[in-house]
């Protein structure tokens, strides 16, 4: 496991934004697995400059997200389709035949999940799986639990992990309260693993997921046992490291 701490943030977002643009000017047909949140935006911008710098090109990439809502529209707001259009992939030219999110919105979700697992596998292995962390601990919508899946499915959300997603929306409940996730074990499968982490807030799940016990309490404690796993912090998410 590879740890850099930042002290700027502008440092952080430049360094994950080139590991990124490194991958894909090294193989212009990586597989990028994707997330959402506010952790990865910063990250998403340097990669936006660097595009419209003429820097690199993303079009071979395929890219993959770990996770969408159950029953947000997909023009909705606050749907993962919605923030991956406008923080990336309109961006960076990305014609929708070369992205994935699961659906939220299919008449069978098992069925969805089981689909969106045969497009991973028919895609080969992720070649680079960016990750945010949960206050929980969760990874994609991976909760803590006494076990965890290893394939796409569909989850129930935390209480806490709706609340802290409800900044987002006008209030608690409109927070959708399933979602879709790609799961641990398909995550883990990635060749590479960049988990990105900020803020003070989350000094103690940085912790307890990178130092403490491997346990499905904190499903990003599994993270430990990935050959290839960088990690990169604000001094905040580091300080108890
Ligand atoms: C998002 C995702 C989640 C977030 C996590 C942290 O696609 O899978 O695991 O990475 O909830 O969210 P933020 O970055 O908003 O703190």
């Amino acid at each position: 496991m590879h740890i850099l701490t930042f002290d700027s943030h502008q440092k952080l977002h430049e360094s994950g934004a080139g590991i990124i643009i490194g991958m894909v000017q090294t193989n212009p047909r990586a597989v990028l697995g994707l997330a959402t949140g506010g952790t990865p935006i910063g990250i998403y911008q340097e990669i936006v400059k660097s595009y419209q710098q003429g820097i690199v090109s993303f079009k071979d990439t395929t890219t993959f997200n770990l996770d969408e809502y159950v029953g947000l529209p997909e023009n909705h707001q606050e749907s993962y389709h919605n923030y991956m259009n406008t923080h990336l992939f309109d961006l960076i030219q990305l014609q929708r035949s070369q992205t994935h999110i699961p659906d939220g919105n299919a008449a069978d979700l098992e069925a969805e999940c089981q689909s969106y697992d045969k497009l991973l596998e028919q895609a080969g292995q992720i070649d680079l799986q960016l990750l945010g962390l949960g206050h929980n601990g969760h990874i994609g919508f991976n909760e803590p639990d006494h076990a965890l899946t290893g394939c796409t499915h569909i989850v129930e959300l935390r209480e806490e992990t709706r609340k802290a997603n409800a900044r987002y929306f006008d209030s608690i409940d409109e927070v959708p309260t399933h979602a879709l996730t790609m799961g641990v074990g398909t995550i883990l499968k990635a060749k590479m693993i960049l988990l990105i982490v900020k803020g003070g807030d989350k000094a103690e799940i940085v912790q307890r997921a990178l130092k403490g016990p491997i346990t499905t309490d904190c499903p990003a404690s599994l993270l430990q046992t990935h050959p290839h796993l960088v990690v990169l912090l604000d001094s905040e998410a580091g300080r108890l490291l």
